[in-house]
């Protein structure tokens, strides 16, 4: 995947739409779980999705043209704590906005941290999709954080408390670069049924 910037819809609550009919897959997750991190290491591209050093800085809707052929959609992390209230709150609307208003996703990536349980977004997220039938991928983050067995474990354990299947789960890490190709088959495999 060799990716580039769409552009971005930072201007209004609205989020900005790419002039296209390409098929798109989203990427959620709470702030800080690793989103731009994934996003770059995906495409290949350091600074194609800025990676924060102050936790909470993306905020708005970006969208990421990958080879002509489909859209990755970067959605603004959710919960971080300490954000004001009000930028708390704008990501929800933002969010339900994109996914009531698109036609054209065909999956979405949830992130969640390896040492982290999953936040009531997290599951209302789930939900929500699960209900549209919306194919859900879940990426988990920050793996080189815990030796392998410990990371294993915490695996098993997130995709049970979260009724997943093993071949929605992604074991991730942009440090080592673990699940990169498997995560870009399976959004590629998303794009193309
Ligand atoms: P916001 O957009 O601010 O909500 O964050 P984000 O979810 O886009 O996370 P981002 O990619 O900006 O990463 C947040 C922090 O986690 C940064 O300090 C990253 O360097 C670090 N980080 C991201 N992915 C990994 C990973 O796989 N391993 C480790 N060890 N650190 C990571
Ligand atoms: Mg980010």
């Amino acid at each position: 995947m060799a990716g580039k910037p769409a552009t971005d819809g930072r201007s209004s609550g609205k989020p900005w739409r790419p002039p296209s009919k390409l098929p798109e897959v989203a990427f959620a997750g709470r702030s800080n779980v690793g989103k731009s991190s994934l996003l770059n290491a995906l495409v290949r591209r350091r600074a194609i999705a800025r990676v924060s050093s102050t936790p909470g800085r993306t905020r708005e809707i970006n969208f990421f043209e990958v080879n002509g052929e489909f859209v990755l959609v970067d959605l603004p992390g959710y919960g971080y704590a300490r954000i004001s209230k009000a930028e708390r709150a704008a990501w929800r609307p933002l969010i339900e906005g994109y996914l009531h208003g698109t036609s054209a996703l065909r999956g979405l990536v949830l992130l969640l941290d390896v040492r982290r349980d999953p936040t009531p977004e997290d599951e209302q997220m789930l939900a929500f999709l699960a209900e549209r039938g919306v194919p859900v991928l879940v990426a988990i983050t920050k793996i080189d954080k815990l030796n392998a067995r410990a990371a294993t474990a915490r695996v098993e354990q997130l995709t049970s408390k979260l009724a997943l299947e093993p071949d929605q789960v992604v074991p991730f890490s942009a440090t080592t670069g673990a699940g990169r190709d498997e995560l870009a088959a399976a959004v590629v495999d998303l794009v193309r049924r």
